[in-house]
């Protein structure tokens, strides 16, 4: 959590992203290892879409993290990437698949690892289609989520987030969600 906190605010900072139609994002964001620009829906080296800096390296712990975590439910991944968001107390993010990554690691079913930190999110986890049932489930401090093999495109998003709810022994306002992924 400490590492969470001094990368969001250190020398390249998380950011909130505007997306390609012009909207603000409700989360800051950072990514690490590789940039994911929602301009383009694209990963690449640096942050073109707003301070042109390089994306701080994937932290080794991260990594490691994300390879146990895979491996506990019998999946593997060569993580090269961290999205590191923020969600404050009106934080959520609209329904979406993870479909940037490459086809190879899309179509291999290789996992996005999710970490989550902090208050507990509302994450709703949907289908293949956008449009099909979703079903809500309490994202808490410490729980890990993978979306790997035939889960690895189903929809899903944050409708909110319950302030107050982080382990007090944290002492974090807000949450904390990573999800590291094979590029
Ligand atoms: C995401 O879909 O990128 C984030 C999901 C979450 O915050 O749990
Ligand atoms: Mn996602």
């Amino acid at each position: 959590m400490r590492r969470c906190v001094s990368l969001m605010d250190g020398p390249v900072p998380g950011y909130v992203p505007i997306v390609r139609g012009g909207g603000k994002m409700h989360v800051r964001m950072l990514c690490l290892g590789r940039h994911w620009n929602p301009k383009t829906y694209q990963y690449g080296a640096a942050r073109d879409d707003f301070d042109g800096l390089a994306a701080p390296p994937l932290p080794s712990s991260f990594e490691r993290l994300a390879r146990d975590i895979a491996r506990s439910v019998g999946m593997v991944i060569d993580p090269d990437l961290c999205i590191l968001n923020y969600y404050p107390a009106d934080g959520r993010m609209g329904l979406h698949q993870d479909k940037d990554e490459s086809p190879s690691s899309i179509a291999a079913g290789v996992p996005v690892v999710s970490v989550s930190l902090g208050d507990t999110a509302r994450f709703l986890f949907g289908g293949l289609k956008r449009l099909d049932p979703i079903s809500p489930i309490n994202l808490q401090s410490g729980d890990a989520f993978v979306f790997g093999g035939p889960a690895r495109l189903r929809y899903h998003g944050v409708s909110r987030i319950v302030p107050g709810s982080a382990p007090p022994e944290l002492g974090l306002e807000g949450r904390f969600n990573l999800t590291l992924r094979q590029y």
